[in-house]
């Protein structure tokens, strides 16, 4: 769980000097401001291919050569990126195979950047060149410390090539046409395949209503980002077996299962943009937490890397609002509650044209060090000094909540039931918000993560099952853990087969003691009463319907023909527990049920009470309190702390807006 790469948090970022290159004096004045800017690293060459080689097998490290020695000069460490994000005109001319073809079978010209071929065996064999020419070369540089993969894989490519290597993926997937025309129920609408060559990727001009398909060829698409990534790093391997090497992920981002992604990587790392300030900061802060958690969690609590953040705007939104004053201090000191071990930047300098000469930057085209976001971000870098006491501290709560990729394709991709509302990010936040709220560390993991690990396990929406999940929640279960299920749990297989016998899933129902007999969609504006304990809540989206065939009935219905039938039911199974929530809700009932069912269980909540818009979490023997409220809050400690930030000992603390405080 614990890991560490450095003594010390990393601060610094995306650097470019490479579109400076006729200016060497701006390579000397960066130099100069990092140093004020408390920045210790620098993130080079992540989109530098034709500056490395202008022509084919014509190579120009001499650059790079000398801005690795300055800024080892300087006392920076250098993370080292590989180039294959974007390309060089020259290699697109000479091998279109390289680029990306849309889903209407139309190749892309050269343009942009995360252009290419998944599959392209040239493609492969290039980026393997370029990587082992720069680890041959940079093995020993003392700066480098780390390797960064391309940038954001994303994507996917619909070319001949792409279509055959898809096809093998299905013969290894599926081993014969017979049994996939099972899986993909292909009796229907008369589509069983008698030769694999009739199968090409889904796509609105052709097939796009076979699920399992649809499935299919999104987990072949995250698996050729594997691949691809695996052929990157091969010689980096053998040629730098000592640096760790990681790729920067984004967000939630639907077209990779970062679950199985992170298998192969050495570190995580994320790249973090919340829209602040734009009227929903607490929301955005919920939402960044959960997201912190789910990459902390993925690597077994162990830290991971802020690979990206703004130090003021993007220049993306529609309108590009600047974040209050130290509001990026602060979700940079959020990212590191939340275990990241490093606060980096996208950007170090800003470009001078190009498509983000307008996102924010360390340092503005002013070019100088007065400006208020390099005060904050040097500010920022000399309090992050004070905390290296957490460096790499990883942590896992005793809470998980499952939110699993493969589950979240499910459920975007079938038909029926509510089709508006079939948001499983949000709902699996709602169920993390009281937690949050309460400052107790919770993991989100796949649902083949590690049940027995936690007191409380919770699984909104889990429509799809992998194998081996319904043994892995019985046993759970059977061994003495508290498991949350809600509407719509153990519908389809991996393939979107339709369980038979009645729903959730097999011996679930046995688990739950129920069965749900149908599901109710409620268009929006239609509500539900739930009565539970006494009091009424309201039921929007999906209401199930449920017999109890054991389960003991802790809330009913109160309207429709359905009312008195169960909505909130809990079965004792073996040792433990598994509830069963049936409905949609707002945060209201998930608040009140959250606080019964964790009663007297001690899930590390801080020993304080915490305001309204404060968020408190623990990490390592340090404790990090965060204002995200619209004014200034003050925190009655329960004992003397020591706060690292001001030095200073103390038992109240009083924060600004934007403010921040670690305490120990
Ligand atoms: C992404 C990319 C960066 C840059 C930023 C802008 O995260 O990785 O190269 O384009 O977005 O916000
Ligand atoms: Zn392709």
């Amino acid at each position: 769980m614990d890991k560490k790469f450095f003594d010390y948090i990393i601060h610094g970022g995306d650097y470019n000097p490479d579109q400076w290159i006729n200016t060497p004096e701006i390579w000397d004045e960066d130099m100069r401001l990092m140093n004020l800017a408390n920045v210790n690293s620098a993130t080079v060459g992540i989109f530098a291919w034709s500056m490395l080689e202008p022509e084919e097998g014509v190579y120009n490290f001499e650059w790079l050569d000398k801005i690795l020695d300055k800024l080892h000069a300087n006392g920076k460490d250098v993370i080292l990126a590989t180039p294959s994000g974007a390309r060089p005109a020259w290699l697109a001319q000479k091998y279109p195979e390289v680029l990306r073809v849309n889903e209407n079978g139309i190749r892309n010209e050269y343009g942009v950047r995360h252009n290419h071929c998944l599959t392209s065996p040239v493609y492969r064999e290039k980026v393997r060149k370029i990587n082992t020419l720069l680890a041959q070369k940079y093995k020993d540089h003392p700066a480098v410390k780390m390797w960064h993969i391309s940038n954001e894989y994303s994507g996917e490519c619909h070319c001949e090539l792409c279509q055959e290597a898809f096809r093998d993926w299905l013969k290894a997937h599926y081993k014969s046409l017979d049994e996939l025309n099972e899986k993909w129920w292909n009796g229907f609408w008369s589509h069983q395949m008698t030769d694999w060559s009739q199968i090409n990727s889904p796509k609105d001009r052709g097939e796009n209503h076979v699920v399992a398909m649809k499935l299919a060829w999104k987990r072949f698409v995250s698996d050729s980002h594997i691949s691809f990534y695996e052929n990157e790093i091969a010689p980096l391997r053998e040629i730098t077996p000592d640096i760790p090497i990681t790729t920067n992920f984004m967000r939630m981002y639907d077209g990779i299962d970062y679950q199985d992604f992170a298998k192969h990587l050495d570190l995580i790392s994320w790249d973090n943009y919340p829209g602040w300030d734009r009227g929903e900061t607490g929301k955005e802060a919920l939402c960044a937490a959960f997201v912190h958690d789910t990459f902390r969690s993925m690597r077994d609590g162990q830290p991971f890397f802020l690979m990206e953040s703004t130090p003021s705007i993007v220049n993306w939104h529609e309108v590009n609002k600047i974040p209050k004053p130290h509001r990026q201090a602060q979700s940079s000191v959020q990212a590191v509650a939340h275990g990241a071990d490093s606060v980096q930047y996208f950007q170090w300098r800003k470009s001078r044209g190009g498509h983000e000469k307008f996102h924010g930057a360390v340092v503005d085209h002013c070019g100088h060090e007065n400006t208020r976001v390099f005060r904050e971000v040097s500010q920022l870098g000399a309090d992050l000094r004070k905390l290296s006491d957490v460096v790499g501290k990883g942590y896992n709560g005793k809470v998980a909540i499952v939110y699993d990729w493969q589950n979240s394709w499910a459920t975007s991709v079938f038909c029926g039931y509510n089709n508006n509302e079939r948001d499983y990010f949000s709902e699996c936040v709602k169920w993390y918000k009281p937690f949050y709220e309460r400052g107790i560390a919770v993991d989100i993991i796949p649902m083949d993560g590690d049940f027995s690990k936690y007191d409380l396990v919770i699984a909104p929406f889990l429509y799809m099952l992998k194998d081996g999940t319904i043994d892995r929640i019985e046993s759970y279960v059977n061994g003495g853990g508290q498991f949350v299920a809600t509407y719509l749990t153990g519908i389809v297989d991996e393939d979107d087969l339709c369980y038979l016998g009645g729903f959730p899933a097999d011996r679930l129902k046995d688990v739950f003691g129920l069965w749900c007999e149908e599901t109710d969609s409620l268009p929006e504006g239609m509500t539900n009463t739930v009565e539970y304990n006494g009091k009424e809540y309201t039921a929007i989206n999906f209401c199930d319907i449920l017999h109890s065939t054991g389960a003991e009935v802790l809330g009913t219905y109160k309207a429709d023909f359905y009312k008195e039938n169960p909505a909130v039911t809990v079965n004792g199974y073996g040792k433990g527990k598994a509830y069963y929530v049936a409905f949609a809700n707002e945060d209201e009932f998930i608040g009140d049920f959250i606080k019964d069912i964790t009663d007297g269980l001690d899930l590390g909540a801080p020993e304080f009470s915490i305001p309204d818009g404060v968020s408190v979490r623990k990490r390592g023997d340090c404790t990090f309190i965060l204002n995200f409220a619209e004014s200034e809050r003050t925190v009655t400690l329960d004992k003397e702390y020591t706060n690292l930030i001001t030095d200073e000992k103390t038992e109240e603390i009083t924060l600004p807006v934007c403010g921040y405080a670690v305490i120990k």
